[in-house]
């Protein structure tokens, strides 16, 4: 049996892409499942392109009921992969998978992290505070934004003149290495 993973995206999902496209034809675990909050975001038609069922759900669904740890449960998913993710997880799903669900940030946290930091905003403090250096941070989710224990760090320079866009996308390359392949560590240790 195939160990199942679940991807929550909020945006374009290349993260997502990358994970799909790595678990494809892989010996040892499938992505069964693409949820998002977002009705329009990009991720869901990527998800129907690899032909991996999707799931939207409301916020009100997902911090009042526990309709999403129910169609998780449903589908025997084994690690929950956040990939541009911007909700907060709510506590039914931290106590029903502890210690798997996985976020990916793109800088080194604890530096450049919490309630706020996402996107371009995130690059942007890196730049404004003339780092020579940034990267990109796997870690286990908790209760609060970007502060749960990290599994895996990266890292790249940052050269002088370097743009947002530079930055932004020296970044991705280094989330779309090694983020599928952390996924897949993982996973053979449960
Ligand atoms: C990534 O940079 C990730 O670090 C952050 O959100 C971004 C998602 O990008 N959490 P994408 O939707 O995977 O392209």
């Amino acid at each position: 049996m195939k160990k199942r993973i679940a991807i929550f995206a909020s945006g374009s999902g290349s993260n997502a892409q990358k994970i799909m496209e790595y678990f494809k034809y892989h010996d040892h675990a499938e992505v069964a499942l693409v949820l998002s909050n977002n009705p329009d975001a990009y991720v869901l038609q990527r998800a129907d392109n690899f032909e991996v069922p999707t799931h939207v759900f409301d916020k009100h669904e997902f911090y009042h009921t526990d309709t999403i740890v129910n169609v998780l449960d449903k589908l025997n998913i084994d690690i929950i992969v956040l990939a541009g993710f911007i909700l907060l997880v709510p506590k039914n799903l931290l106590q029903k998978y502890p210690n798997k669900i996985i976020n990916i940030h793109p800088a080194l946290l604890p530096a450049y992290g919490g309630k706020g930091m996402y996107g371009d905003r995130v690059h942007q403090a890196i730049l404004d505070a003339k780092e020579e250096e940034s990267g990109i941070t796997i870690h286990f989710v908790n209760e609060h934004f970007d502060e749960g224990e990290v599994i895996y760090q990266a890292r790249f320079r940052i050269e002088p003149g370097d743009s947002i866009e530079i930055v932004k996308f020296k970044g991705q390359q280094l989330e779309h290495l090694h983020y599928p392949k952390v996924v897949e560590n993982l996973l053979k240790k449960m």
